[in-house]
């Protein structure tokens, strides 16, 4: 006979709540949010501590135990988001949509556009590193950004990708979107909605240069971003969103 062996401990770390945390809570509340869906979960230290009553996480490579998390009203898929949306998401719409899986620009378009498709009038999406810190942190390929930043004798390995880009389409393409760039405290941010407002006029009109900027178009064209701080965002969103109802 043996001693029985030591208990294996299974409990989850706990989660740190992060800036985004704060900011979808934040409009969670002044919305009403009752479904969430969060694209690129990772730890989950965001999506863990949202409090919205249903959640749902993508990510093909989550790192934490998504089965000590799963229940009813949470639901976790390991799956790219582009197979989410092609087999498991379903019908019915989020009220916010959290983007932060491949930084990359048309990865973010995708993600945007079935974000889009999936949400309604009163919905929110936010969508995460759209300001890169330098040159190199707007690189698409993250291993490029820390080379050639270390290469002209920086440091750090901060990478946004050319998330950025997707402020440029919604500006010229999407026109039903309003958004704001939060900027200020934390990681920049865009925050959009649905809006009916006046068109705006497009800035670079194609595609094709809209997909091939630089973080040097995006100096000579900062004011593209729309930045806000984080309290106006929300309340512009929430204040569009609640002269509807
Ligand atoms: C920056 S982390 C997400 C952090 C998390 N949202 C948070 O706030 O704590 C990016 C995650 O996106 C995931 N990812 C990469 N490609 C993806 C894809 N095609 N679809 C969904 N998630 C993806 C990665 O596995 C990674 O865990």
């Amino acid at each position: 006979m043996t001693d029985a062996a030591p208990a294996v401990a299974t409990e989850l770390p706990p989660p740190r709540p992060t800036h985004t945390t704060r900011r979808v809570n934040a409009l969670a509340a002044r919305l009403g949010a009752r479904r969430y869906l969060e694209i690129g979960v990772q730890k989950g230290h965001t999506f863990r501590t949202v409090t919205i009553e249903q959640r749902v996480g993508v990510d093909p490579r989550f790192q934490f135990d998504t089965a000590a998390v799963a229940n009813e009203t949470t639901t976790l898929h390991a799956m790219t988001s582009d197979r989410f949306f092609a087999e498991a998401a379903g019908t019915r719409p989020f009220d916010i949509v959290f983007i932060d899986g491949l930084h990359v620009f048309e990865q973010v378009v995708r993600d945007l556009t079935n974000a889009v498709a999936w949400t309604g009038w009163d919905s929110a999406i936010l969508i995460d590193d759209t300001i890169p810190i330098d040159v190199y942190s707007a690189l698409p390929v993250q291993r490029d950004a820390i080379r050639m930043r270390q290469q002209a004798g920086g440091r750090g390995g901060q990478w946004h990708g050319d998330v950025f880009k997707i402020a440029f389409l919604i500006h010229d393409f999407f026109p039903f979107l309003d958004y704001r760039t939060i900027d200020g405290t934390d990681n920049p941010q865009t925050l959009c909605w649905r809006a009916q407002g006046p068109a705006r006029t497009p800035v670079f009109n194609s595609l094709e240069r809209i997909s091939r900027l630089t973080w040097f178009d995006l100096q000579a064209h900062g004011e593209i971003m729309r930045k806000a701080s984080e309290q106006d965002a929300i309340d512009l969103c929430a204040a569009a969103i609640g002269a509807r109802r």
